[in-house]
């Protein structure tokens, strides 16, 4: 079956050859509103979005995150604030909750991205504690998953081979944890 939605999840890869043109304010918002309208855990909203365009900023975010290799203009660190949340949660807990929200925001805005034509890769590898200090981020606001985007390079140095993915079937059970391959339907 196919249709934009569809389409759009199936065809997006990560891109790490971006050119040197920067993402346009307008698609950037596009993009940023996108990720406010993914799910969070009891709807708490803990999701925040620091964007960085900065030159200098980004080649010293990249000396310090060993999972950057793409050349991308633009940086969607997706952080969680714990202020956001209420006070029956441990504050100081790394609930694993969080990083689901983070997950949803980082691939919906990646969808978008994909949708506007625009290059996109998530990252986890960087180191917090010197994010903390080059971004100036308070104790109580933790990145996450940062996004790279940007415009895809026409003539990639390094042709990626397509997105390996199992057969969706082999990774599906159903009921008593039946693979979905034996499960025999009922046809009544
Ligand atoms: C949670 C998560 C962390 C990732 N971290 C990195 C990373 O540190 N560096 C990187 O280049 N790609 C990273 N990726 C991208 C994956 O390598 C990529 O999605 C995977 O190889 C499949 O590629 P495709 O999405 O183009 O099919 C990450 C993806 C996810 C979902």
């Amino acid at each position: 079956m196919s249709n934009p939605v569809l389409d759009n999840i199936r065809t997006r890869r990560v891109v790490r050859e971006m050119t040197d043109e920067q993402v346009s304010e307008e698609h950037l918002e596009i993009i940023l509103e996108a990720g406010r309208w993914s799910p969070t855990g009891s709807n708490h909203l803990p999701n925040r979005f620091l964007v960085v365009q900065d030159a200098e900023l980004i080649e010293l975010i990249r000396r310090v995150s060993p999972g950057i290799y793409s050349n991308a203009p633009t940086y969607i660190f997706v952080c969680v604030d714990r202020r956001n949340f209420p006070t029956y949660i441990d504050e100081e807990a790394d609930d694993p909750v969080f990083l689901m929200d983070v997950g949803q925001a980082a691939q919906t805005m990646a969808l978008a991205a994909h949708s506007l034509g625009l290059a996109s890769g998530p990252v986890t590898s960087f180191n917090v504690p010197a994010l903390r200090k080059i971004l100036k981020l308070p104790d109580r606001f933790t990145p996450w998953i940062v996004l790279c985007l940007g415009h895809p390079q026409p003539n990639p140095q390094f042709v990626m081979k397509p997105g390996k993915r199992r057969y969706w079937q082999d990774l599906v059970y159903r009921e008593r944890f039946v693979p979905w391959r034996d499960f025999e339907v009922d046809s009544d």
